[in-house]
């Protein structure tokens, strides 16, 4: 592999220069990247040939190639609805978020004090959720509509009293893709799903008679429904309560500025998509999806809640609340396996409701309506039959024997509505729909007066139309009252109030983020420019494959790329995260097993230093965990406790989930074996690709024993993790294993007839990303590819050759060698001195750095992962500020002692230095450490914050005056 002949692009992605690696590697050791690599990865998995991936010649030459693979997709106006809609993203947000670093190459806000802008934009998020929804508390997103649905169903039977065996059951007017996410994800719980016509049931027997005459412990409606009916939900919400059974509303969120909001008539639960408040369709996502319950409920929500506390100098702090609900905590108990969830489209979704505020959502709403009504007027002139009822934005229209004709001449008119059946049709209108599109939609049903009005017409003189249904579901009540939704109406307000919040955090833009696990590496700007192109943004997740092929075969090779990477046989992109992938390749086991008839393989082995969503994601699949023991000494999968598993459960043996490398950054030698006895108990071998940047081209898990693995593309293959998100998880399988990828019920290429059902809302999941991963590939190469891995380790290797004199590296290899990231052990040193990773974390602010991960994989512990795309410069200043910061724990300990160090003070904000200065240690050691140029200085916005008050005093919507004074 030396001397490979390198696309330009890699020594752009790639941070340390020749001569740079040079010297690195005289300090790991090594006489070069290959004998490095040699001796760290165990030979018997090692790759034989090179891959076999081209790379593109230029950047320009990838912008070309994926020019002409949007021009093969063809963008129609969408009417087709079902939870995607036309929508504006305001230009200065998608200029100022979507596109902007600051915002897209942050982490998940785990570092509350560095990451308070986005942690006040996602408070916004909430409140403007739980606002909409007059339901007390929400989250700060979701994966998308359906998936939260299916949290939704999880939810309601973890708190419904409701006897085992009891069902949920969905009106039959939900949408088709949420329904059959619901069914994938029951399945393997065993919860029995009945679909049916909810709209007249009104009593607890009703309900019960609905259900099959069984019990119910959840009700999920859709509303306004699938076909645009609104429904009073009221009558159904009581029965359901009789009943002992929960409700979840799966709401619009704009209808909701004009109808009865779903807490207001007795929903428990809403969940749904935030796509139309100014994000992109982008052929299924990635979009917010949200939940937000009614107060008691707050503890059982899934994925992640910000709330309000204080810093240590109690000034508002905002920081992730309750977070002993994370996976790692609670692991096979947690509620969900929901680990990345979609910030950067909930901050978009937020700040499209701030720009717009009550008034501007609700003129929209209303314009969205009034246009609806003036297509029914000129379907109902051309005689067409519109349902009967109430609608806000989608028609159902009856043409008898004609849906197949009137789609296809909707299509000729430039227009996609969707089929309901042979007889029906359903068009959705929103906020882009001129009457020109209005009069070409119409002119498909038949001829009729406004005929050769088409044309472009601006939406906006639209006047907005009063709602037109029964008083009763008419929304009287307030929403985004707080001064945030009114105070950025000006584009010069909101760019500002962007660039605040952006100033606040810290991102990939300002420097390192050497979290172990997570990647961190460059998102190149080349690898981002087609995302908001219009010929991928455009595009509805449920259009006509003819208008779709650019997109599809974007999809068809980045999938064959993946599988000569990780040597499997076949991939599904549709998992919009990695927890989604391990779910989706956890359920493909269980297909495979049950095809078998081996029903009672059941049993998942998880080493007990996996990551979080392992065990949860296997708990979703149905299996029960077994944990296997880690040596304490190596960090190494206990073979001598795994054996003895194996013998244990031998018969119930469905699979075995390890990571490799290992969390602990071990390429560890006994995978081979591992695997071997695995899959001789007749046991399916998942390995965890979240660290597949330590493999891609030197090992493939699909060749050395691995029947499945996900790979997490927001982190090796360049994908933004967004401050937390979007993230794709695709899973890759072995031909055993194809038959049973998910699919989906609208979209039958885009996975098998056998599949386990969609995982996702849309059929490729969060499509509209893919480019990144794509032209990464194309612009690497295999060459690229391979030596980007290579230099990955060298990076990791020689920060553990330079800080194992100041911090004790925990598990290393053969000869010390680390794989991608070391662990750095601070147990002792804490135990000796009371500093806490805490202490460092926050200290290593001060020096201009976001901390490594903390306490994972082992607690007390800092995991630094540098990749390659962090230059020697930036990864030697790192090193220095670490050992800065162990001789200033030794004089800590010599001198005052730790209590008034400088460490338990850090993070330090400039309001420290003002007035009264009595600390033990003077102002310039406080803000200007180390090398720390004051001209370039990031001063975090609050100092430490007090986690524990914030979750004692649950605030998780935007402060009150009066909230904030109690604070
Ligand atoms: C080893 C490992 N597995 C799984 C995951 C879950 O991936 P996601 O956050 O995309 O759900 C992570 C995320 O950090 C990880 O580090």
């Amino acid at each position: 592999m030396s001397a490979p002949s390198l696309p330009d692009f890699a020594a752009r992605h790639i941070g340390p220069r020749e001569s740079d690696v040079a010297e690195m590697l005289s300090v790991v050791g090594r006489p070069s990247l290959d004998a490095l690599c040699d001796a760290a990865v165990p030979g018997a998995i090692r790759m034989t040939g090179a891959l076999d991936v081209e790379a593109a010649t230029s950047e320009l030459a990838v912008l070309e190639e994926l020019r002409e693979l949007a021009g093969r997709n063809q963008v129609l106006t969408s009417m087709i609805g079902l939870g995607y809609y036309g929508t504006i993203t305001p230009p200065v947000i998608q200029r100022n978020v979507l596109e902007s670093p600051a915002w897209y190459t942050a982490y998940t806000p785990y570092q509350p004090e560095i990451s308070q802008g986005r942690l006040e934009a996602l408070l916004n998020f909430q409140t403007m959720v739980s606002d909409l929804t007059a339901l007390s508390v929400s989250g700060a997103s979701l994966l998308d509509e359906a998936t939260a649905a299916a949290e939704a169903m999880t939810l309601m039977r973890r708190t419904s009293k409701a006897p085992d065996g009891a069902v949920v059951v969905l009106d039959e007017a939900l949408f088709p893709q949420t329904r059959a996410v619901i069914e994938t994800r029951a399945r393997p719980l065993g919860i029995a799903v009945a679909v049916a016509d909810l709209t007249q049931v009104s009593t607890a027997q009703e309900l019960r008679a609905a259900a099959g005459d069984r019990d119910v412990f959840g009700v999920v409606v859709q509303y306004p429904a699938a076909d645009g009916l609104i429904h009073d939900w009221s009558a159904l919400a009581r029965a359901a309560h009789d009943a002992g059974a929960l409700v979840t509303a799966a709401a619009d969120l704009l209808a909701l500025t004009l109808l009865t909001p779903p807490g207001e008539w007795g929903a428990d639960v809403a969940v749904g998509t935030t796509q139309r408040f100014g994000v992109p369709m982008a052929f299924g996502g990635p979009h917010a999806g949200y939940m937000a319950v009614r107060t008691g409920l707050e503890r059982s929500l899934p994925g992640r809640l910000v709330g309000v506390s204080v810093d240590s100098a109690g000034a508002q702090a905002y920081r992730l609340a309750l977070q002993t609900r994370e996976q790692h905590i609670r692991r096979d108990r947690a509620t969900s396996n929901i680990c990345t969830a979609q910030v950067l489209l909930a901050v978009m979704a937020s700040m499209y409701a701030v720009y717009h505020g009550p008034d501007g959502l609700r003129r929209i709403a209303g314009r969205v309506h009034a246009t609806a009504r003036d297509l029914a007027e000129q379907l109902a002139a051309r005689g067409a039959e519109v349902a009967q009822g109430h609608w806000f934005d989608t028609l159902r229209v009856s043409v008898p024997g004609r849906a197949d004709d009137v789609v296809a001449a909707a299509v000729e008119a430039g227009v996609n509505i969707w089929r309901h059946d042979a007889d029906t049709v359903l068009v959705s209108v929103d906020e882009t729909t001129d009457p020109g599109e209005v009069a070409a939609v119409a002119s498909a049903f038949g001829p009729g007066s406004t005929d050769g009005q088409e044309g472009v017409v601006d939406s906006s003189t639209t006047a907005p139309a009063e709602p037109s249904w029964p008083e009763a579901l008419v929304r009287t009540s307030e929403y985004l009252t707080h001064p945030v939704f009114h105070a950025h109406r000006s584009e010069t307000a909101m760019l500002r109030y962007l660039r605040r919040l952006s100033d606040r955090d810290f991102a990939l833009d300002r420097g390192m983020i050497p979290l172990g696990s997570c990647t961190m590496k460059l998102n190149a700007t080349t690898e981002m420019a087609a995302i908001t192109w219009p010929e991928f943004a455009g595009l509805h997740p449920f259009a006509p494959d003819d208008q779709t092929e650019g997109i599809r075969d974007l999809v068809a090779q980045l999938s064959d790329w993946l599988c000569e990477i990780t040597g499997y046989d076949a991939v599904s992109l549709q998992p919009n995260a990695g927890s989604q992938g391990e779910l989706a390749g956890l359920l493909a086991i269980r297909g495979y097993h049950d095809a078998r008839g081996d029903h009672e393989r059941t049993i998942c082995l998880i080493p007990s230093s996996a990551h979080g969503t392992n065990a949860a994601s296997a708990v979703m699949a149905g299996m029960k965990v077994v944990v296997v023991k880690t040596d304490s000494i190596t960090g190494n999968v206990d073979m001598d406790d795994l054996k003895h598993k194996i013998v244990e459960h031998e018969e119930r043996l469905a699979a075995i989930m390890v990571t490799y490398p290992s969390t602990h950054g071990v390429y560890e030698d006994t995978i081979s074996d591992l695997c071997a006895m695995v899959h001789d108990a007749g046991g399916q071998v998942y390995v965890d690709g979240a660290n597949l940047n330590a493999l891609v081209g030197l090992a493939q898990p699909g060749r050395f024993g691995a029947d499945v693995s996900h790979l997490n593309l927001h982190k090796t293959f360049c994908i933004p993790h967004g401050g937390g998100g979007p993230g794709v998880g695709p899973v890759s399988v072995r031909e055993h294993l194809a038959p049973h990828l998910p699919n989906h019920p609208l979209a039958p290429a885009a996975g098998p007839e056998s599949g386990v059902g969609p995982v996702s809302a849309a059929p490729y999941g969060s499509a509209g990303i893919l480019p990144i991963s794509w032209a990464y590939v194309r612009l690497m190469g295999g060459a690229g590819l391979a030596r980007a891995t290579q230099v990955a380790v060298l990076n990791a290797n020689y920060v553990a050759a330079r800080l194992r004199d100041h911090y004790p590296v925990l598990y290393s290899g053969h000869d010390g060698i680390v794989a991608h990231e070391c662990i750095l052990d601070l147990r002792q040193l804490t135990k000796d001195t009371g500093v806490s990773v805490d202490d460092v974390a926050k200290r290593l602010i001060d020096y201009g750095f976001h901390a490594p991960t903390m306490s994972f994989p082992v607690a007390g512990t800092l995991m630094v992962e540098p990749t390659e795309s962090e230059d020697k410069g930036e990864i030697d200043r790192f090193c220095d500020a670490m050992i800065a910061i162990r001789r200033e724990i030794d004089e800590a300990v010599a001198g005052d002692g730790v209590e008034s160090s400088v460490l338990r003070h850090a993070p330090h904000t400039s309001a420290t230095l003002v007035g009264e200065w009595d600390r033990s240690y003077d102002r310039a050691s406080a803000v200007f450490p180390g090398d720390v140029e004051p001209a370039d200085k990031y001063w975090p916005p609050v100092g430490r914050i007090d986690g524990a008050y914030g979750d004692r005093n649950l605030v998780c919507s935007c402060p009150s005056p009066e909230e904030l004074a109690a604070l």
